[in-house]
């Protein structure tokens, strides 16, 4: 997938892209089906809300099939090697299940915050492809963004091990009310929450701050997040498991457009 010079533009002045559509339901039906099986998975890349409901698996593409595909989909690939006009590899891949009636909040912050911060990533040359598995509506834990703060560099923060399962660094009240102030236009407030269809795909710029509300609907909303780096990027700090940071450096080779729906139909085959 190639971007066009309008969208490389859009994305330069707000920060982000969406794609509604972006994979079919076949390909779509398939991830959503491992991705809750994973989800349940009593491993230690699983990690739990406070309630006990899963939140976050890390590195499935490392054990799964279908994730590893993902992780080398041109759809997503494509698209950031033309951004930073260099090879990329996978930072990090996490699955988001934002679980129905307990998924928690996720604070504001900023992605290069953290891998800046705890992981030693030089530069903001890298970002998080989010992937919608469930529809994601108003109200079920929409992504939230503020347009244009990735234009801000990386702005202090503190860090959160307290609100959520998961240790952030995360903004205050006031840098997040001047953001939203600085990014209100007529007839459009400061945050946007892309929502569509399972198949959507958004696009972020890791200095972009965003933040999700807790779901207290019976509507989940799991999110596959792929973060892809520059090669010549890549950490130079090792705080974190190689599960949730990455030291495998190696330039992603992109796999066949087809390679899911490939998947599905041979799986569903040899199931027959
Ligand atoms: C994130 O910012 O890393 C995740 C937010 C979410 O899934 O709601
Ligand atoms: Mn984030």
């Amino acid at each position: 997938m190639k971007l066009s010079a309008h969208q490389l533009q859009q994305f330069e002045d707000e920060g982000y892209l969406f794609f509604p559509d972006c994979f079919s339901e076949e390909e779509i039906a398939l991830m959503r089906t491992e991705g809750q099986r994973i989800l349940e998975l009593d491993r230690q890349e699983v990690w739990r809300e406070k309630s006990g409901a899963p939140r976050t698996a890390f590195a499935a593409h490392t054990f799964n099939d279908v994730f590893r595909i993902l992780a080398h989909h041109p759809r997503l690939v494509e698209p950031l090697q033309q951004i930073f006009k260099e090879q990329v590899y996978v930072h990090q891949f996490k699955l988001n299940a934002k679980a129905a009636f307990e998924g928690d909040v996720w604070q504001w912050h900023q992605d290069y915050g953290t891998w800046a911060r705890d992981d030693g990533m030089p530069e903001p040359r890298a970002m998080n492809i989010a992937v919608f598995l469930d529809e994601v509506f108003p109200f079920n834990g929409a992504l939230m963004l503020i347009p244009k703060s990735h234009k801000h560099g990386t702005l202090q923060a503190g860090h959160d091990r307290a609100t959520t399962s998961y240790p952030l660094w995360t903004l205050d009240q006031d840098t997040v009310t001047r953001l939203c102030r600085e990014a209100e236009e007529p007839g459009r407030p400061g945050i946007v929450a892309p929502t569509g269809k399972p198949g959507s795909v958004l696009m972020f710029h890791g200095n972009l701050v965003h933040a999700s509300a807790p779901n207290i609907t019976p509507y989940p909303r799991k999110i596959a997040y792929l973060t892809l780096c520059a090669v010549s990027n890549h950490i130079t700090k090792f705080t974190r498991p190689e599960w949730i940071a990455h030291r495998d450096f190696t330039p992603i080779v992109p796999v066949d457009d087809n390679a899911l729906a490939e998947h599905a139909r041979t799986h569903r085959t040899a199931a027959e």
